[in-house]
Order: C-alpha cells, then sequence, then structure tokens
C-alpha cells in the first residue's frame, strides 16, 4: 500500500508490529525520499529447519517455518528503469544497476548480488514464460533494514533474494503467484554462486505463523504442520560466521556434487542388479519405496548393500572406471550440476560419495519420522531424531566444526533434548529443543559454560528464541 512519506510518524512505526523493530528506517527515509515521494514496505523473513538438512537440493523432504526476524525493504517505485539500494548497515555499499542491461553479477561475494539475483529471476522467467507482454520495466529506490543476523545460517540472504523479487513484482505490477516466486527465486539464488536448493526461499515467502512447513520438491508441495505446544525451540549462535558467498560456497557445492555422483552409481548398481526393468532416478530423496516398487525394510537393505560397495573416497580417475565413464562425459555432467556456479574441481581428499550419500538417505527418513512425531503429538522421540541428523551432519556430511560440536555437546549436557547445527553449516546457529521448563535452566547454563569462556563483548544476537511467522508479504 502506497504511502506519502509525509504522512508517516514514529507512531506509525510503533503500531505495526513488524516496523517496531525497524525504527532506524523512519530517520533515514526522511533523510532520503521527499516528504511528497509515495513508499511501501515489504517484508522477507529468515527461516529455522526443524530438521531436514542438505535434503532439498537432492529433492528430500524438509521442515522448516519462517520466523519473526526479518528484511524490511522501504520502496518508493520510480519511472525510471533504475534500481537504486541503500543499507541501514554501513558495511553495506550502496547498489545501483538498470533493467535496461542484461543484468550481470558484481562480484563473488558482494552483497548486492542477492537483489540482483531477486530482480533477474523474474525478469528471466518473464522473458521466457511471457515475452509478449514485456515493455518497460518500472524500477525503484530502496532503503534496507534487517533484524536477521547475517552469516548465521538463518537465511538473511534468500529472505534478501525474496525481499527483492518480490518488490519488483509489485512495482511493475506483475500477478505471479508465491508458490511460483519461490520456485523462480530458487533457481535465480544461484546467480550468487552457490548451488543451493528451495527450502530457504519457499520457506521466506509461504511460512505460516504457529506451523512448520512439510515440503517437498520438483514440484514444490507445502503442507502446513501445527507447531507443537509445550516445547521451546531456540538458536544459540557458534560465534562462527558462515558467509554463504564465501569460503562456504566452495564445500557446499562440492557435496552437490558429491550426492550427484552418488545417485549416478546408485543408479548404476541397480541397473547391474536388476536390469532393465529399473528406471533411472534423479535424485537422492527420490529414492523412495513407492518409486521403486519395493517397501522400506527392502529399500534399507538394498541401499545397504549399495553403500557396502563403496570406497571411503574416489579420486576422478577411479570414479571414472567404477562408473565406465569417459573424462569428458564426466566434466560436462557434473558442471552441468553446478549450474555453471563453480568451477569444477578434484578435492585433494577426494569424492566421498558414500558418507555424503548416506547422510541424505538417513535424513529424508528422519524427516519423515519428525512429521509423524508432529503430527501425532509424540514428541518423545523428537529429540532424538534432531541428535541424530547432528551426529550425521557432523560425521558423514562433515558440515560441523568442533566449536558447534562443542557448543551442541554443552547443550545435550544441560538438559537440551535436541541441539543441532542448522542451515548450511560450517558455523552459524544451533538449534536446541526442550521444555518449555527447561529452556531458562538451559539459556543460564550454556551462557556460563559455553559464552562467558569467549571474547562475546559487543556480540548481539548470540541466543535467539525461535518464533514462527507469516511469510513474505507488502506490510
Ligand atoms: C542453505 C541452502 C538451502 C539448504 C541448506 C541446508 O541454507 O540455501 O537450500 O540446502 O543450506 O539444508
Amino acid at each position: 500500500m502506497l504511502r506519502k512519506c509525509n504522512k508517516l510518524d514514529m507512531n506509525y512505526f510503533l503500531t505495526n508490529p513488524v516496523l517496531m523493530n525497524h525504527t532506524p528506517l523512519l530517520a533515514e527515509i526522511k533523510k532520503t525520499f521527499l516528504p511528497g515521494d509515495e513508499i511501501f514496505f515489504i517484508k522477507a523473513p529468515g527461516r529455522v529447519n526443524l530438521i531436514g538438512e542438505h535434503t532439498d537440493y537432492n529433492m528430500g523432504p524438509v521442515l522448516p517455518c519462517a520466523i519473526n526476524k526479518e528484511i524490511v525493504f522501504c520502496i518508493h517505485p520510480t519511472d525510471t528503469a533504475e534500481i537504486r539500494v541503500s543499507n541501514l548497515y554501513e558495511r553495506y555499499v550502496n547498489v545501483h544497476f538498470s533493467l535496461k542491461e542484461v543484468i550481470e553479477p558484481f562480484k563473488k561475494g558482494h552483497w548486492g548480488n542477492y537483489i540482483k539475483a531477486g530482480v533477474k529471476g523474474i525478469v528471466d522467467y518473464l522473458k521466457s514464460s511471457a515475452p509478449h507482454r514485456i515493455t518497460k520495466w518500472k524500477g525503484c529506490d530502496i532503503i534496507v533494514s534487517s533484524t536477521l543476523p547475517p552469516a548465521a545460517g538463518v537465511s538473511s540472504s534468500s529472505a534478501l533474494v525474496v525481499a527483492s523479487a518480490l518488490t519488483f513484482v509489485e512495482v511493475n505490477r506483475l500477478a505471479i503467484s508465491k508458490k511460483k516466486i519461490a520456485e523462480i527465486c530458487a533457481g535465480a539464488e544461484h546467480f550468487v554462486g552457490t548451488a543451493g536448493g528451495g527450502m530457504d526461499q519457499a520457506a521466506s515467502l509461504l511460512g505460516k505463523e504457529n506451523s512448520f512447513l512439510n515440503m517437498e520438491f520438483n514440484p514444490l508441495k507445502i503442507k502446513p504442520i501445527k507447531a507443537p505446544e509445550g516445547i521451546r525451540l531456540v538458536l544459540f549462535s557458534s560465534l562462527i560466521q558462515a558467509e554463504k558467498s564465501g569460503k562456504l560456497r566452495k564445500e557446499y557445492n562440492r557435496r552437490v556434487l558429491e550426492c550427484k555422483m552418488g545417485m549416478d552409481a546408485f543408479n548404476r548398481y541397480f541397473k547391474s542388479t536388476m536390469g532393465t526393468a529399473y528406471t533411472d532416478i534423479n535424485y537422492i530423496g527420490e529414492i523412495k519405496p513407492e518409486n521403486l516398487n519395493t517397501d522400506q525394510g527392502e529399500l534399507d537393505r538394498v541401499v545397504g548393500h549399495f553403500l557396502d560397495d563403496l570406497k571411503l573416497t574416489y579420486s576422478i580417475k577411479e570414479f571414472l572406471i567404477k562408473l565406465d565413464m569417459s573424462e569428458q562425459e564426466f566434466k560436462h555432467r557434473y558442471q552441468h550440476v553446478l549450474h555453471g556456479t563453480d568451477s569444477f574441481t578434484e578435492p585433494p581428499d577426494g569424492f566421498k560419495i558414500k558418507s555424503r550419500f548416506k547422510h541424505v538417505y538417513s535424513e529424508c527418513r528422519r524427516v519423515n519420522q519428525t512429521v509423524t512425531c508432529l503430527r501425532n503429538n509424540k514428541l518423545a522421540d523428537l529429540g532424538l531424531l534432531i541428535n541424530q541428523s547432528h551426529d550425521s551432519l557432523s560425521m558423514d556430511y562433515e558440515v560441523s566444526t568442533p566449536e558447534v560440536d562443542n557448543l551442541v555437546n554443552i547443550l545435550r549436557e544441560n538438559g537440551a533434548l535436541g541441539a543441532r547445527i542448522m542451515g548450511a553449516g560450517f558455523g552459524g546457529m544451533v538449534l536446541a529443543y526442550s521444555d518449555s521448563s527447561k529452556m531458562d535452566f538451559l539459556i543460564e547454563q550454556t551462557k556460563k559454560k559455553f559464552y562467558d569462556k569467549q571474547n562475546t563483548e559487543n556480540q548481539t544476537d548470540l541466543i535467539i528464541p525461535c518464533v514462527t511467522a507469516d511469510g513474505a508479504g507488502v506490510l
């Protein structure tokens, strides 16, 4: 809804449940825009993922919720085909680009690439789906405010992509559903250099207060599940920044590749045992009884045999022999898997397809088991599943760090029924689950045993309660 700048005052901010946490925006609005300028606000929340880590790009299920911490854009639509963005936080430089030219990325790691990704995603979608409708794009001036801690595993980057895409849709009055925008944003974020899945963008757009979203991909399907009462979920910072566009990118992309290699090895193994009756499966998340015409017990048994048959690591050469593949075929196939996000290199310790496959296959099972727990309000096993998820992420997927493992152990020893690393990993936040009555004790002990032992002066957002929220939209 458009409002004139001079009609905004502190009262307007303080009476809006989202804007009330973004009051520094008001001064910036008065400084940036003219009194008669028309503006509107968009929010895009971050997400917490209860369980289902590194399953989304394998088309396996996830169980996230949108949270009450978000990015807010204050937007002034203009008649120019320019997008100009400033950020309340000085470390993020101003961004400016034109809609008249092909949108090229800034240098790798630049925060503005997330803004460009959202806009480019929508532009490219319309170019391919409705080229006749494209005449002239409208641009806008944007001020960004955020209550989401960056590089903490709560998807501040995807929230930026979502806010940017939604802004472009609103400014140009396009009719595209939120579900479609979620799918567009998932692909669009590859522009930043990470070959990620679709969980974060869909959670940010389609979140529902008091619900977790049981999500499946390809195509995107979402079933909201009521958040259980009587338990609390709290995020604890590991004090390690996990910048998705930085070092983490290579590690993340490596795992995307290893999973795809694992899937190819699985198909080959099955073809050799079942012959032509077997049809290739594309993703680990699609290895389900119904797709293989079998039951869960039998499937677990054959997947076990397949894993037993794999070595711990493979060089490219060894993998080529195993799959009877040419080097050229190999390069072509796996470069494609990375959506052109990264150059393809052999890790010094080899490709660990066995342990990566094991994590993803077992994590998909854990998501389904968690859904059953929540649906039947049988929460006793929830902590166990959360703990198993962390152990698998730490040992098989190798996305934890010694500091994170230490924090997880402290939480488990002081009353958490479950604790695990959340998001892409390599630092960021740890999610802990406990009875409501025990959470205060857990927080107090963790402060004493973890944070007091480290230099946490001037650090904010160390402990964040997970409060579910509705998804992105115009405020
Ligand atoms: C990041 C990615 C998601 C997902 C998680 C791990 O947040 O953006 O797509 O892969 O890591 O579960």
